[in-house]
Protein backbone atom coordinates (compact mmCIF):
# COMPACT_ATOMS: atom_id res chain seq x y z
CA UNK A 1 0.00 0.00 0.00
CA UNK A 2 1.07 3.52 -0.86
CA UNK A 3 1.50 6.64 1.68
CA UNK A 4 -2.16 8.14 1.84
CA UNK A 5 -1.41 11.50 2.21
CA UNK A 6 -0.04 13.98 0.30
CA UNK A 7 -0.58 17.60 1.26
CA UNK A 8 2.30 19.80 0.33
CA UNK A 9 4.10 20.51 -2.38
CA UNK A 10 7.52 20.08 -1.07
CA UNK A 11 6.66 15.99 -0.65
CA UNK A 12 5.00 16.03 -3.90
CA UNK A 13 7.87 17.70 -5.64
CA UNK A 14 10.24 15.50 -4.15
CA UNK A 15 8.46 12.51 -4.73
CA UNK A 16 8.97 13.77 -8.54
CA UNK A 17 12.54 13.94 -7.82
CA UNK A 18 13.22 10.28 -6.48
CA UNK A 19 11.00 8.65 -8.82
CA UNK A 20 12.58 10.84 -11.58
CA UNK A 21 9.06 11.57 -13.19
CA UNK A 22 7.87 14.75 -15.48
CA UNK A 23 5.20 16.51 -13.53
CA UNK A 24 4.91 20.17 -13.85
CA UNK A 25 3.41 22.08 -10.91
CA UNK A 26 2.51 25.61 -10.46
CA UNK A 27 1.16 27.54 -7.30
CA UNK A 28 -0.74 29.78 -9.12
CA UNK A 29 -4.20 27.75 -10.21
CA UNK A 30 -5.26 30.95 -12.06
CA UNK A 31 -4.85 29.76 -15.32
CA UNK A 32 -7.52 27.25 -14.32
CA UNK A 33 -10.25 29.93 -14.92
CA UNK A 34 -9.46 30.10 -18.22
CA UNK A 35 -12.39 29.53 -20.83
CA UNK A 36 -12.02 26.77 -23.17
CA UNK A 37 -13.12 26.84 -26.94
CA UNK A 38 -14.54 23.50 -27.69
CA UNK A 39 -15.32 23.78 -31.49
CA UNK A 40 -18.44 26.29 -31.44
CA UNK A 41 -18.54 26.08 -28.00
CA UNK A 42 -16.95 27.76 -25.12
CA UNK A 43 -16.66 25.58 -21.53
CA UNK A 44 -16.57 28.39 -19.11
CA UNK A 45 -13.17 27.12 -16.98
CA UNK A 46 -10.29 24.72 -17.82
CA UNK A 47 -12.01 21.78 -15.09
CA UNK A 48 -14.37 18.85 -16.17
CA UNK A 49 -15.70 16.22 -14.31
CA UNK A 50 -15.14 12.74 -16.09
CA UNK A 51 -17.72 10.18 -16.64
CA UNK A 52 -18.58 8.56 -13.84
CA UNK A 53 -21.16 5.82 -13.65
CA UNK A 54 -23.21 5.19 -10.52
CA UNK A 55 -24.94 2.10 -12.20
CA UNK A 56 -27.80 3.58 -10.58
CA UNK A 57 -30.48 3.34 -13.14
CA UNK A 58 -33.80 1.83 -13.59
CA UNK A 59 -34.36 -1.38 -15.34
CA UNK A 60 -35.29 0.45 -18.67
CA UNK A 61 -32.02 2.98 -18.79
CA UNK A 62 -33.73 6.14 -17.19
CA UNK A 63 -31.92 7.94 -14.83
CA UNK A 64 -33.03 7.43 -10.86
CA UNK A 65 -33.35 10.28 -7.86
CA UNK A 66 -29.52 9.11 -7.48
CA UNK A 67 -28.47 10.14 -11.18
CA UNK A 68 -30.35 13.07 -10.31
CA UNK A 69 -28.21 14.02 -7.56
CA UNK A 70 -24.83 12.92 -9.06
CA UNK A 71 -25.44 15.59 -11.72
CA UNK A 72 -26.95 18.32 -9.48
CA UNK A 73 -23.77 17.91 -6.86
CA UNK A 74 -21.60 18.02 -10.41
CA UNK A 75 -23.53 21.24 -11.76
CA UNK A 76 -23.65 23.24 -8.46
CA UNK A 77 -19.49 21.93 -8.17
CA UNK A 78 -18.42 24.73 -10.85
CA UNK A 79 -16.70 22.58 -13.44
CA UNK A 80 -16.80 23.86 -17.22
CA UNK A 81 -17.36 20.38 -18.30
CA UNK A 82 -19.57 17.82 -17.54
CA UNK A 83 -18.90 14.21 -18.81
CA UNK A 84 -21.87 12.27 -18.70
CA UNK A 85 -21.07 8.62 -17.94
CA UNK A 86 -21.63 5.75 -20.31
CA UNK A 87 -24.51 5.49 -21.47
CA UNK A 88 -25.99 2.36 -23.09
CA UNK A 89 -26.30 2.63 -26.96
CA UNK A 90 -27.87 -0.70 -27.15
CA UNK A 91 -29.95 -3.40 -24.29
CA UNK A 92 -27.51 -6.13 -24.90
CA UNK A 93 -24.22 -4.30 -24.68
CA UNK A 94 -25.34 -2.79 -20.97
CA UNK A 95 -22.32 -3.38 -18.43
CA UNK A 96 -25.00 -3.77 -15.86
CA UNK A 97 -28.44 -4.06 -15.43
CA UNK A 98 -28.99 -0.18 -13.86
CA UNK A 99 -26.59 1.27 -16.89
CA UNK A 100 -27.75 3.95 -18.51
CA UNK A 101 -29.59 3.37 -21.74
CA UNK A 102 -30.73 6.05 -24.21
CA UNK A 103 -34.13 4.90 -25.83
CA UNK A 104 -37.06 6.13 -27.56
CA UNK A 105 -38.56 4.99 -24.50
CA UNK A 106 -36.24 6.60 -21.92
CA UNK A 107 -35.53 9.73 -24.40
CA UNK A 108 -37.56 11.97 -22.28
CA UNK A 109 -36.12 11.10 -18.33
CA UNK A 110 -32.32 12.58 -20.27
CA UNK A 111 -34.10 15.57 -21.56
CA UNK A 112 -35.10 16.64 -17.74
CA UNK A 113 -31.92 15.46 -16.36
CA UNK A 114 -30.18 18.00 -18.85
CA UNK A 115 -32.67 20.58 -18.06
CA UNK A 116 -32.26 20.25 -14.05
CA UNK A 117 -28.56 19.73 -14.47
CA UNK A 118 -28.58 23.13 -16.38
CA UNK A 119 -30.54 24.72 -14.49
CA UNK A 120 -28.63 23.66 -11.38
CA UNK A 121 -25.59 25.29 -12.86
CA UNK A 122 -27.35 28.53 -13.70
CA UNK A 123 -28.74 28.43 -9.93
CA UNK A 124 -25.88 27.86 -8.01
CA UNK A 125 -23.03 29.18 -10.39
CA UNK A 126 -24.62 32.23 -11.45
CA UNK A 127 -26.67 32.88 -15.05
CA UNK A 128 -23.24 33.58 -16.98
CA UNK A 129 -22.28 29.33 -16.53
CA UNK A 130 -22.99 27.45 -18.74
CA UNK A 131 -20.82 24.10 -18.85
CA UNK A 132 -20.45 21.35 -21.57
CA UNK A 133 -22.46 18.76 -21.25
CA UNK A 134 -21.11 15.72 -22.95
CA UNK A 135 -23.10 12.45 -23.45
CA UNK A 136 -21.07 9.47 -23.13
CA UNK A 137 -22.27 7.03 -25.84
CA UNK A 138 -21.26 3.13 -24.93
CA UNK A 139 -21.37 -0.68 -26.24
CA UNK A 140 -19.66 -2.62 -23.00
CA UNK A 141 -18.62 -5.43 -25.64
CA UNK A 142 -17.05 -8.16 -23.62
CA UNK A 143 -18.17 -6.45 -20.34
CA UNK A 144 -22.00 -6.49 -20.68
CA UNK A 145 -23.92 -7.74 -17.81
CA UNK A 146 -27.27 -6.06 -19.57
CA UNK A 147 -29.53 -8.85 -16.87
CA UNK A 148 -26.29 -8.86 -14.14
CA UNK A 149 -24.53 -12.00 -15.64
CA UNK A 150 -21.98 -12.32 -17.91
CA UNK A 151 -23.00 -11.78 -21.52
CA UNK A 152 -19.95 -10.87 -23.54
CA UNK A 153 -19.88 -9.64 -27.07
CA UNK A 154 -16.58 -9.72 -28.43
CA UNK A 155 -15.07 -8.46 -31.81
CA UNK A 156 -12.02 -11.01 -31.78
CA UNK A 157 -10.54 -13.18 -29.35
CA UNK A 158 -7.66 -12.81 -27.45
CA UNK A 159 -5.49 -14.82 -24.69
CA UNK A 160 -5.11 -12.10 -22.58
CA UNK A 161 -8.79 -10.49 -22.27
CA UNK A 162 -10.43 -14.08 -23.03
CA UNK A 163 -8.40 -15.66 -19.90
CA UNK A 164 -9.44 -12.58 -17.63
CA UNK A 165 -12.61 -11.70 -18.34
CA UNK A 166 -14.49 -13.78 -15.49
CA UNK A 167 -11.94 -13.33 -13.28
CA UNK A 168 -12.31 -9.83 -12.68
CA UNK A 169 -15.61 -9.60 -12.91
CA UNK A 170 -16.92 -12.50 -10.89
CA UNK A 171 -19.48 -14.50 -12.41
CA UNK A 172 -20.56 -18.01 -11.01
CA UNK A 173 -22.98 -18.53 -14.28
CA UNK A 174 -19.54 -17.89 -16.77
CA UNK A 175 -16.91 -20.26 -17.33
CA UNK A 176 -13.56 -18.91 -15.95
CA UNK A 177 -12.02 -18.46 -19.67
CA UNK A 178 -13.45 -17.87 -22.64
CA UNK A 179 -13.70 -20.77 -24.65
CA UNK A 180 -12.22 -20.19 -28.15
CA UNK A 181 -15.59 -21.22 -29.75
CA UNK A 182 -17.33 -18.21 -28.26
CA UNK A 183 -19.03 -16.41 -31.10
CA UNK A 184 -17.38 -13.04 -32.45
CA UNK A 185 -19.23 -10.35 -34.26
CA UNK A 186 -19.75 -10.73 -37.75
CA UNK A 187 -18.88 -7.32 -40.17
CA UNK A 188 -22.97 -7.32 -41.04
CA UNK A 189 -23.46 -7.45 -37.11
CA UNK A 190 -20.87 -4.58 -36.48
CA UNK A 191 -22.30 -2.80 -39.53
CA UNK A 192 -26.09 -2.67 -38.14
CA UNK A 193 -24.88 -1.37 -34.56
CA UNK A 194 -23.45 1.48 -35.90
CA UNK A 195 -27.02 2.72 -36.64
CA UNK A 196 -27.78 2.47 -32.67
CA UNK A 197 -25.25 4.73 -31.93
CA UNK A 198 -26.52 7.52 -34.52
CA UNK A 199 -29.83 6.75 -33.03
CA UNK A 200 -28.65 7.26 -29.81
CA UNK A 201 -26.31 10.38 -30.45
CA UNK A 202 -29.65 11.85 -32.48
CA UNK A 203 -31.60 11.23 -29.42
CA UNK A 204 -28.72 12.80 -27.18
CA UNK A 205 -28.89 16.10 -29.02
CA UNK A 206 -32.59 16.40 -28.92
CA UNK A 207 -32.43 15.90 -24.90
CA UNK A 208 -30.05 19.06 -24.75
CA UNK A 209 -26.97 17.90 -24.78
CA UNK A 210 -24.38 20.07 -26.67
CA UNK A 211 -22.03 16.93 -27.70
CA UNK A 212 -21.62 13.25 -28.03
CA UNK A 213 -19.02 10.96 -26.97
CA UNK A 214 -18.57 7.85 -29.10
CA UNK A 215 -16.75 5.77 -26.21
CA UNK A 216 -13.24 4.40 -27.56
CA UNK A 217 -11.57 2.92 -24.60
CA UNK A 218 -11.29 0.98 -21.53
CA UNK A 219 -12.00 -2.26 -23.40
CA UNK A 220 -15.72 -1.85 -24.53
CA UNK A 221 -15.95 -2.55 -28.13
CA UNK A 222 -14.95 -0.29 -29.63
CA UNK A 223 -11.65 -0.01 -27.90
CA UNK A 224 -11.43 -4.09 -29.00
CA UNK A 225 -11.85 -3.19 -32.29
CA UNK A 226 -9.15 -0.48 -32.14
CA UNK A 227 -7.00 -3.74 -31.09
CA UNK A 228 -8.65 -6.12 -33.63
CA UNK A 229 -5.60 -6.95 -35.12
CA UNK A 230 -6.14 -10.59 -35.21
CA UNK A 231 -9.52 -10.01 -36.71
CA UNK A 232 -10.53 -10.93 -40.52
CA UNK A 233 -12.65 -9.13 -42.39
CA UNK A 234 -13.14 -5.23 -42.94
CA UNK A 235 -13.63 -4.57 -39.38
CA UNK A 236 -10.04 -6.12 -38.33
CA UNK A 237 -6.33 -6.51 -39.16
CA UNK A 238 -4.96 -3.41 -41.09
CA UNK A 239 -5.46 0.31 -39.25
CA UNK A 240 -7.82 1.50 -41.77
CA UNK A 241 -9.88 -1.94 -41.05
CA UNK A 242 -9.93 -1.31 -37.00
CA UNK A 243 -10.56 2.47 -37.01
CA UNK A 244 -13.25 2.00 -39.49
CA UNK A 245 -16.00 1.52 -36.81
CA UNK A 246 -15.65 4.45 -34.72
CA UNK A 247 -14.65 7.02 -37.64
CA UNK A 248 -18.16 5.70 -39.86
CA UNK A 249 -20.02 6.46 -37.07
CA UNK A 250 -18.40 9.95 -36.66
CA UNK A 251 -19.28 10.48 -39.91
CA UNK A 252 -22.65 9.60 -39.80
CA UNK A 253 -23.05 11.32 -36.54
CA UNK A 254 -21.67 14.69 -37.71
CA UNK A 255 -24.97 14.33 -40.91
CA UNK A 256 -27.41 13.42 -37.70
CA UNK A 257 -25.62 16.78 -35.32
CA UNK A 258 -27.42 20.38 -36.01
CA UNK A 259 -24.76 23.29 -35.34
CA UNK A 260 -23.60 24.10 -32.13
CA UNK A 261 -23.68 20.21 -31.11
CA UNK A 262 -19.87 18.66 -31.35
CA UNK A 263 -18.77 14.53 -31.63
CA UNK A 264 -15.78 14.16 -29.34
CA UNK A 265 -14.34 10.48 -28.17
CA UNK A 266 -12.93 9.13 -24.78
CA UNK A 267 -10.23 7.56 -26.55
CA UNK A 268 -7.90 4.97 -24.91
CA UNK A 269 -4.19 5.70 -26.11
CA UNK A 270 -2.63 2.82 -25.33
CA UNK A 271 -3.35 -1.08 -23.62
CA UNK A 272 -0.26 -1.71 -22.34
CA UNK A 273 -0.94 -5.25 -23.95
CA UNK A 274 1.30 -6.66 -26.27
CA UNK A 275 0.51 -7.23 -29.67
CA UNK A 276 -1.11 -8.71 -31.70
CA UNK A 277 -3.29 -7.74 -28.79
CA UNK A 278 -2.74 -4.23 -27.44
CA UNK A 279 -3.25 -1.20 -29.30
CA UNK A 280 -0.97 1.83 -29.04
CA UNK A 281 1.77 -0.74 -27.47
CA UNK A 282 6.05 -0.19 -28.41
CA UNK A 283 6.26 -3.44 -30.78
CA UNK A 284 9.53 -4.25 -28.75
CA UNK A 285 8.17 -3.96 -25.12
CA UNK A 286 4.56 -3.32 -24.61
CA UNK A 287 5.35 -1.44 -21.20
CA UNK A 288 6.24 1.42 -23.44
CA UNK A 289 3.57 3.35 -25.46
CA UNK A 290 3.87 3.91 -29.19
CA UNK A 291 1.93 6.51 -30.19
CA UNK A 292 2.14 6.38 -34.10
CA UNK A 293 -1.91 5.11 -34.21
CA UNK A 294 -2.91 6.93 -32.00
CA UNK A 295 -2.26 9.76 -33.09
CA UNK A 296 -2.50 9.37 -36.73
CA UNK A 297 -6.46 8.33 -35.42
CA UNK A 298 -7.13 11.81 -33.64
CA UNK A 299 -5.51 13.49 -37.34
CA UNK A 300 -8.68 11.90 -38.84
CA UNK A 301 -10.68 12.42 -36.16
CA UNK A 302 -9.85 16.33 -36.35
CA UNK A 303 -10.61 15.95 -40.14
CA UNK A 304 -14.01 14.84 -39.55
CA UNK A 305 -14.78 18.12 -37.54
CA UNK A 306 -13.81 16.52 -33.77
CA UNK A 307 -12.79 19.24 -32.00
CA UNK A 308 -12.19 17.58 -28.76
CA UNK A 309 -10.57 14.29 -27.36
CA UNK A 310 -10.81 13.02 -23.49
CA UNK A 311 -7.05 11.13 -23.61
CA UNK A 312 -7.64 7.80 -21.08
CA UNK A 313 -5.57 4.26 -21.34
CA UNK A 314 -5.78 1.10 -20.56
CA UNK A 315 -8.51 -1.21 -18.95
CA UNK A 316 -10.08 -0.61 -15.65
CA UNK A 317 -10.61 -4.66 -15.66
CA UNK A 318 -7.46 -5.34 -16.64
CA UNK A 319 -4.43 -2.81 -15.41
CA UNK A 320 -6.64 -0.45 -13.25
CA UNK A 321 -3.05 0.84 -11.70
CA UNK A 322 -2.90 2.48 -15.34
CA UNK A 323 -6.19 3.58 -15.67
CA UNK A 324 -6.88 4.86 -12.27
CA UNK A 325 -3.29 5.28 -9.91
CA UNK A 326 -4.35 4.19 -6.39
CA UNK A 327 -3.38 3.47 -2.84
CA UNK A 328 -5.68 0.88 -1.95
CA UNK A 329 -6.66 -2.00 -4.38
CA UNK A 330 -10.08 -3.84 -5.04
CA UNK A 331 -10.17 -6.86 -2.38
CA UNK A 332 -9.54 -9.40 -4.40
CA UNK A 333 -7.12 -7.08 -7.19
CA UNK A 334 -3.26 -6.75 -7.06
CA UNK A 335 -1.19 -3.95 -5.60
CA UNK A 336 -0.12 -1.37 -7.93
CA UNK A 337 3.05 -2.36 -8.78
CA UNK A 338 4.47 0.90 -9.81
CA UNK A 339 4.14 4.27 -7.41
CA UNK A 340 0.86 5.59 -8.24
CA UNK A 341 2.62 9.22 -9.35
CA UNK A 342 4.26 7.25 -12.32
CA UNK A 343 1.07 6.16 -12.95
CA UNK A 344 0.18 9.81 -12.95
CA UNK A 345 2.67 11.17 -14.69
CA UNK A 346 2.50 8.41 -17.81
CA UNK A 347 -1.27 9.49 -18.01
CA UNK A 348 -0.05 13.16 -18.05
CA UNK A 349 2.55 12.89 -20.44
CA UNK A 350 0.23 10.84 -23.16
CA UNK A 351 -2.51 13.59 -22.93
CA UNK A 352 0.83 15.99 -23.23
CA UNK A 353 2.33 14.28 -26.43
CA UNK A 354 -1.36 14.50 -27.94
CA UNK A 355 -1.85 18.56 -27.03
CA UNK A 356 0.91 19.23 -28.80
CA UNK A 357 0.55 17.08 -31.56
CA UNK A 358 -2.83 18.82 -31.94
CA UNK A 359 -2.74 22.29 -30.40
CA UNK A 360 -6.02 23.27 -31.79
CA UNK A 361 -7.66 21.00 -30.46
CA UNK A 362 -9.19 20.79 -26.63
CA UNK A 363 -7.55 17.96 -24.85
CA UNK A 364 -8.74 16.61 -21.73
CA UNK A 365 -6.31 14.80 -19.36
CA UNK A 366 -7.37 11.98 -16.85
CA UNK A 367 -5.98 10.33 -13.81
CA UNK A 368 -5.83 13.16 -11.48
CA UNK A 369 -7.71 12.17 -8.31
CA UNK A 370 -4.39 10.36 -6.62
CA UNK A 371 -2.98 13.65 -6.34
CA UNK A 372 -5.12 14.47 -3.91
CA UNK A 373 -4.95 18.45 -2.20
CA UNK A 374 -1.92 18.73 -4.99
CA UNK A 375 -4.28 18.15 -7.71
CA UNK A 376 -4.96 21.72 -8.68
CA UNK A 377 -1.59 22.78 -8.62
CA UNK A 378 -0.11 19.60 -10.70
CA UNK A 379 -3.12 20.11 -12.96
CA UNK A 380 -2.28 24.30 -13.74
CA UNK A 381 1.36 23.08 -14.30
CA UNK A 382 -0.13 20.95 -16.78
CA UNK A 383 -2.52 23.89 -18.40
CA UNK A 384 0.51 26.17 -18.03
CA UNK A 385 2.54 23.52 -19.58
CA UNK A 386 -0.03 23.57 -22.77
CA UNK A 387 -0.46 20.00 -22.13
CA UNK A 388 -4.11 19.89 -21.65
CA UNK A 389 -6.30 22.38 -22.44
CA UNK A 390 -9.04 20.73 -19.78
CA UNK A 391 -8.32 19.03 -16.11
CA UNK A 392 -10.35 16.34 -15.48
CA UNK A 393 -11.31 15.00 -11.87
CA UNK A 394 -12.85 11.41 -11.69
CA UNK A 395 -12.80 9.84 -8.35
CA UNK A 396 -12.36 13.34 -6.91
CA UNK A 397 -15.60 14.95 -8.46
CA UNK A 398 -17.49 11.87 -6.85
CA UNK A 399 -15.85 12.39 -3.13
CA UNK A 400 -15.56 16.23 -3.12
CA UNK A 401 -18.22 17.54 -6.11
CA UNK A 402 -17.20 21.39 -5.57
CA UNK A 403 -13.75 20.60 -5.96
CA UNK A 404 -14.01 22.69 -9.17
CA UNK A 405 -15.45 25.75 -6.88
CA UNK A 406 -12.98 25.48 -4.58
CA UNK A 407 -10.41 25.69 -6.91
CA UNK A 408 -11.23 28.71 -8.61
CA UNK A 409 -12.26 30.52 -5.72
CA UNK A 410 -10.08 29.54 -3.03
CA UNK A 411 -7.31 28.26 -4.85
CA UNK A 412 -7.33 25.10 -2.92
CA UNK A 413 -8.54 22.00 -1.81
CA UNK A 414 -9.88 20.66 1.39
CA UNK A 415 -8.16 18.30 2.89
CA UNK A 416 -11.07 16.51 4.37
CA UNK A 417 -13.25 15.78 1.31
CA UNK A 418 -10.26 14.81 -1.56
CA UNK A 419 -10.54 11.14 -2.70
CA UNK A 420 -7.91 9.05 -0.86
CA UNK A 421 -7.77 6.79 -3.73
CA UNK A 422 -9.05 3.73 -1.77
CA UNK A 423 -10.74 1.80 -4.81
CA UNK A 424 -14.02 1.45 -2.56
CA UNK A 425 -15.96 3.12 -5.27
CA UNK A 426 -14.56 0.63 -8.14
CA UNK A 427 -15.51 -2.34 -5.48
CA UNK A 428 -19.13 -1.77 -5.23
CA UNK A 429 -19.27 -1.20 -8.98
CA UNK A 430 -17.27 -4.77 -9.55
CA UNK A 431 -19.58 -6.65 -7.06
CA UNK A 432 -22.76 -5.34 -8.84
CA UNK A 433 -23.92 -2.61 -6.45
CA UNK A 434 -24.96 1.48 -6.80
CA UNK A 435 -21.93 3.11 -6.55
CA UNK A 436 -20.70 6.43 -5.17
CA UNK A 437 -17.99 7.50 -2.24
CA UNK A 438 -18.68 5.81 0.99
CA UNK A 439 -15.51 7.65 2.70
CA UNK A 440 -16.85 11.37 1.44
CA UNK A 441 -20.76 10.33 1.02
CA UNK A 442 -20.85 8.35 3.58
CA UNK A 443 -24.96 8.47 4.81
CA UNK A 444 -25.89 7.82 1.07
CA UNK A 445 -22.90 5.02 -0.09
CA UNK A 446 -21.86 3.73 3.46
CA UNK A 447 -24.30 1.46 3.95
CA UNK A 448 -23.97 -0.16 0.50
CA UNK A 449 -20.78 -0.37 0.86
CA UNK A 450 -21.15 -2.00 3.94
CA UNK A 451 -23.17 -4.58 2.11
CA UNK A 452 -20.81 -5.51 -0.25
CA UNK A 453 -18.25 -6.00 2.23
CA UNK A 454 -20.01 -8.54 4.10
CA UNK A 455 -21.46 -10.53 0.98
CA UNK A 456 -17.65 -10.81 0.28
CA UNK A 457 -16.35 -12.57 3.54
CA UNK A 458 -19.66 -14.94 3.09
CA UNK A 459 -18.64 -15.79 -0.46
CA UNK A 460 -14.80 -16.15 0.57
CA UNK A 461 -14.06 -16.81 3.98
CA UNK A 462 -10.55 -15.50 3.67
CA UNK A 463 -11.84 -12.31 3.21
CA UNK A 464 -12.60 -12.19 7.05
CA UNK A 465 -8.66 -12.29 8.01
CA UNK A 466 -8.40 -8.92 5.85
C1 LIG B 1 -16.74 4.02 -10.06
C2 LIG B 1 -16.16 4.50 -11.36
C3 LIG B 1 -16.98 4.69 -12.45
C4 LIG B 1 -16.44 5.11 -13.68
N1 LIG B 1 -17.28 5.29 -14.75
C5 LIG B 1 -16.75 5.65 -15.95
C6 LIG B 1 -17.58 5.85 -17.09
O1 LIG B 1 -18.81 5.73 -17.02
N2 LIG B 1 -16.99 6.18 -18.26
C7 LIG B 1 -15.61 6.35 -18.37
O2 LIG B 1 -15.12 6.65 -19.46
N3 LIG B 1 -14.82 6.22 -17.29
C8 LIG B 1 -15.35 5.89 -16.09
N4 LIG B 1 -14.53 5.79 -15.01
C9 LIG B 1 -13.10 6.20 -15.13
C10 LIG B 1 -12.94 7.67 -14.73
O3 LIG B 1 -13.64 8.52 -15.60
C11 LIG B 1 -11.46 8.11 -14.70
O4 LIG B 1 -10.90 7.96 -15.98
C12 LIG B 1 -10.61 7.32 -13.72
O5 LIG B 1 -11.26 7.19 -12.48
C13 LIG B 1 -9.24 8.00 -13.52
O6 LIG B 1 -9.40 9.36 -13.20
P1 LIG B 1 -9.31 9.88 -11.68
O7 LIG B 1 -7.91 9.62 -11.23
O8 LIG B 1 -9.65 11.33 -11.74
O9 LIG B 1 -10.30 9.08 -10.90
C14 LIG B 1 -15.05 5.36 -13.78
C15 LIG B 1 -14.23 5.19 -12.67
C16 LIG B 1 -14.76 4.76 -11.48
C17 LIG B 1 -13.85 4.60 -10.29
S1 LIG C 1 -14.47 5.59 -2.62
FE1 LIG C 1 -14.27 7.81 -2.57
S2 LIG C 1 -12.26 8.17 -1.66
FE2 LIG C 1 -12.30 6.03 -2.31
S3 LIG C 1 -11.48 6.04 -4.39
FE3 LIG C 1 -13.69 6.21 -4.62
S4 LIG C 1 -14.08 8.41 -4.70
FE4 LIG C 1 -12.03 8.16 -3.89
Amino acid sequence: MWPFKLDNLDDLIRMREELKVPLEVSEDVGCLRQAVSIGPLSAPNSLAVQPMEGCDGDAAGRPRPLTARRYERFAGGGAGLLWFEAIAVAGEGRANPRQLWLNGETAGDFEKLVRQTRETARQRCGADHRPVLIAQLTHSGRYSKPDGTAKPVISCHDPYRDAMAPQIRPDKNFPMKLPPEYPVLTDDELDRLQASYVKAARLAFEAGFDGVDIKACHGYLISELLAGHTRQGRYGGAFENRTRFLLDVVERVREAAGSGKIITTRLGMYDALPLPYGWGVDREDYARADLAEPMKLIGLLEERGVAMVNVTLANPYYNPHCNRPFNQPVKGGYESPEHPLTGVSRAIELAGQVQRAFPKMAIVGSGYSWLQMMMPFVGAGVKRAGKAALIGAGRMAFAYPDFAHDILEKGQLDPDRVCISCSACSQIMRDGGITGCPVRDREVYGPIYRKILESLKTSNPREKKS
